[in-house]
């Protein structure tokens, strides 16, 4: 069996751990370091899978024998984290938000550029067969003419939540937002990555249920690129966390998908998987409706190193992985500005 990469993560935290959880059940995945400046927590995840604890990137980088970093920190140091791996001519993986400003976004996918190494983002929740049905569906026009595509997503995060590991979450300089860009931005990537990208925001944000910075409620309405107009609205404020909800509404039909599976449909056919292109097959082999946490992550970080490996495109991209940071920026200038906001970023 050839090793397909030699994998360092950076942040031994929730989502760190993940990693290391997700990359054993890849045979030819190796983990071979954790970059963690907790020392115990640190040493108890390497002590975990028999690997190297190192106290920083910078360490992890100048001494393990990797090829690939996984960027598992607080989000607003993902850029100078991807930058400094790919300077030194590893492969990259980041979790999202891949960076919480335009300019840490730009300025991660020209380093890996420059540096000649690959990228990509990780966006498990389009790693599900019903997601990916609903987006072709749209494109093949079983829909009929797009109308409306709303997101919702009602959470509950716990003040104990925000205050973990330093007190990062809910932080303009680290976190870089709230129920946004921490938690809905993955309702807000599928939306823009099913409708072909944002056109135009008018948006309002507020901190209702928690002492923190950035928000905890939001409510933002769209008009799409191909014509159609919609919504976000997200909070972390809810007694309890409800299944997020993407519903679409065509002039032939609508669909509903609840944490990613398709709760209801009314269509001219049934949405089949023969909808599905081979690389869509690929990415959501095994999903099944109610998966554990992780099994999506697994899945996604299997086909990007397939793909870092064979030197083929790997999901998500930088510049596809940008597009739902630079729609939350764009929701928060437009709350700031009471202006409407345009993306032409998104053109
Ligand atoms: N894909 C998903 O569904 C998902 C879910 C949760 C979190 N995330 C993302 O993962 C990232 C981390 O979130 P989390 O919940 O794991 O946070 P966390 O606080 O649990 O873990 C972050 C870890 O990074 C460590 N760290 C801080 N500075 C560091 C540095 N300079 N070098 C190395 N490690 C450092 C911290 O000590 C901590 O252990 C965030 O960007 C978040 O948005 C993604």
């Amino acid at each position: 069996m050839t090793t397909l990469a030699k994998i360092g993560i950076s942040g031994a935290g929730v989502i760190g751990q993940l990693h290391a959880s997700a990359l054993a059940g890849i045979d030819e995945a190796s983990l071979v370091a954790i970059a963690e400046p907790r020392e115990d927590a640190g040493r108890e995840l390497a002590g975990k899978y028999g690997v190297d604890w190192y106290p920083s990137l910078e360490a992890m980088l100048a001494s393990a024998d990797i090829d690939t970093v996984i960027v598992a920190t607080p989000s607003g140091l993902h850029p100078d984290q991807v930058i400094a791996a790919a300077r030194a001519g590893k492969n990259v993986i980041t979790e999202k938000p891949m960076a919480i400003t335009a300019e840490g976004a730009t300025a991660m996918i020209d380093a890996c550029d420059e540096a000649g190494v690959r990228f990509a983002v990780i966006f498990q929740n389009r790693m599900s067969t019903d997601v990916m049905k609903v987006k072709r569906a749209i494109e093949w026009g079983l829909l009929g003419i797009p109308i409306l595509a709303n997101g919702t997503m009602y959470w509950y995060r716990s003040d104990e939540y925000y205050a973990a590991n330093g007190g990062w979450r809910g932080t303009w300089a680290l976190d870089g937002g709230g129920a946004l860009m921490n938690q809905a931005i993955h309702t807000v990537d599928m939306l823009q990555w099913m409708m072909g990208g944002v056109a135009s925001i008018q948006a309002h944000t507020a901190t209702l249920g928690h002492d923190i910075e950035t928000e905890d409620v939001a409510s933002a309405s769209f008009r799409f690129n191909n014509g159609a107009l919609g919504s976000i609205t997200a909070t972390t404020c809810a007694a309890k966390d409800y299944p997020v909800r993407i519903e679409i509404i065509g002039t032939k039909g609508r669909v509903t998908l609840e944490n990613n599976a398709i709760t209801l449909q009314e269509c001219e056919s049934e949405l089949s998987d023969d909808l599905l292109t081979p690389e869509d097959h690929e990415l959501a082999d095994g999903w099944a409706d109610g998966e554990d946490f992780g099994l999506a992550h697994r899945r996604q970080l299997r086909a990007i190193l397939h793909h870092f490996a064979d030197g083929t495109p790997a999901e998500v991209p930088g510049n596809e992985a940008r597009k739902a940071v630079d729609i939350i920026l764009g929701i928060y200038e437009s709350n700031r500005s009471g202006t409407r906001i345009m993306e032409d970023s998104q053109a």
